[in-house]
């Protein structure tokens, strides 16, 4: 009859469309949006000194604070990880719409930023300027310190977060656990109130982890030990021990708000920027980890990375995941929310995480602010690119499917 080609036309649309549908659903990937990362500085020179310690010399050779080779092989390592691990992702060729890199105002969190820059954009060949020179300018970001109110923790001239800190050192619990790391051999501890000792003993321990210089005697193992154990305590109480989400909200809550910020922006389909870098100390990580309450306890060893990775899945919903490498050697250790998934979807994330972001709720002034996470981008305006493409594909197997209808009569015979 005359129907018939007109019904196997329609039985050849049909199969092709289903065909190509499952074919696009299984190739599509999800997608990459924006990786985010905070990392602690390498190596460098002591800043600080024990009355009877030897480091003064190598200081003074290469000055206070400085960044040491040794320092600058592992920030360019991580660099050179970064490139492998984003490698589909980043462009080779440096783009200044593509990365913002920030650095706190101390020597070595520059030249941190700067190594491992140099790991992760070696010139290509258009780029070299100087066959012998395998470097290139990047530019990273910088404020005062008196200033900085994002990367340089703890922010000190706060009232409630110094009633906080003196409540916390008063706790028995850490009283208790104080008392384990006393070092007889600091007589001044008896005369120094506790919350200066945080944090001059902070400052000279921390920079003690894997120094290969020559220590003063006294420094044994079992010192070295415990002076670590200190640190990770006194780290402790300065970002949680006691009222943890009350400290986040005035010290790591912040910097989480503004990376929330910018995970959220990304979304943008105009956004262009793939990648943010953070040049920061151990105490920035240590806050962040306390206001995501993913902190495993231990002192962040040089060069440690803690990552943040935006994808957009293939249903629209955007997730997020979190990594925290802290050895050169192997994988970085995936990080899980408490209370989500290791792969948490964007709403729940911030959902979670609202309490330690000081959004007060309900003032109007303070709304403005906060509409980026309230009003998230709903569901169906993310599906929008991937119903588009749909339809493309359909429009065009029934556009070609016409065509042969209409060209040849007697297809299919
Ligand atoms: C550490 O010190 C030793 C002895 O001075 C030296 O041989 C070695 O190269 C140093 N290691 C690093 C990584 O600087
Ligand atoms: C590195 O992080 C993991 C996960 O938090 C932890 O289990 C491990 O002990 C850490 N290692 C060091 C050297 O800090």
């Amino acid at each position: 009859s005359n129907t018939e080609p007109i019904t196997r036309c329609l039985c050849i649309f049909l199969v092709t469309a289903l065909i190509t549908s499952i074919t696009k659903i299984l190739l599509l990937q999800r997608e990459f949006h924006l990786f985010y990362q905070v990392f602690r500085h390498g190596d460098h020179t002591p800043q600080e000194f024990f009355p009877t310690d030897n480091h003064r010399e190598v200081a003074r050779q290469q000055g206070y604070g400085q960044l040491t080779k040794l320092g600058i092989q592992q920030q360019y390592e991580l660099g050179q990880y970064m490139r492998r691990r984003y490698s589909y992702f980043l462009s080779v060729v440096y783009k200044q719409c593509e990365i913002y890199v920030q650095s706190t105002d101390c020597d070595h969190t520059l030249m941190s930023a700067q190594a491992s820059l140099a790991g992760l954009y070696p010139p290509t060949q258009g780029e070299i300027w100087n066959p012998r020179i395998l470097w290139q300018p990047i530019p990273v970001h910088t404020v005062p310190l008196s200033h900085d109110n994002l990367l340089y923790l703890p922010f000190s001239h706060c009232p409630r977060y110094s009633e906080l800190l003196r409540e916390t050192f008063e706790t028995r619990d850490f009283q208790r656990q104080f008392k384990q790391y006393k070092v007889k051999y600091f007589q001044f501890w008896k005369s120094t109130p506790i919350k200066d000792l945080a944090k001059c003993w902070k400052k000279k321990l921390i920079s003690w982890d894997i120094n290969n210089y020559t220590l003063p005697v006294w420094a044994t193992h079992g010192v070295r030990t415990k002076l670590i154990k200190l640190s990770e305590l006194l780290l402790q109480a300065e970002f949680g021990f006691h009222k943890r989400i009350q400290k986040s909200r005035l010290q790591g809550g912040i910097l989480l708000k503004n990376i929330l910020k910018h995970i959220s922006d990304a979304r943008k389909p105009s956004h262009q920027q793939k990648m943010v870098m953070y040049s920061a100390h151990a105490a920035t990580i240590v806050a962040l980890q306390m206001a995501l309450n993913v902190f495993n306890g231990k002192l962040p060893p040089y060069s440690a990375c803690h990552f943040f990775e935006l994808y957009q899945e293939t249903n629209g919903q955007y997730t997020i995941e979190m990594y925290y490498r802290n050895n050169s050697l192997r994988g970085p250790h995936p990080l899980t929310l408490p209370g989500c998934k290791f792969r948490c979807p964007l709403e729940r994330f911030t959902q979670l995480v609202y309490p330690v972001l000081d959004i007060k709720r309900g003032k109007l002034s303070v709304l403005g602010q906060s509409r980026w996470i309230l009003n998230s981008i709903p569901v169906w305006y993310q599906n929008v690119k991937h119903i588009q493409a749909h339809i493309g594909i359909l429009t065009l197997s029934l556009l070609s499917c016409l065509y042969l209808c209409i060209r040849m009569p007697n297809f299919p015979p």
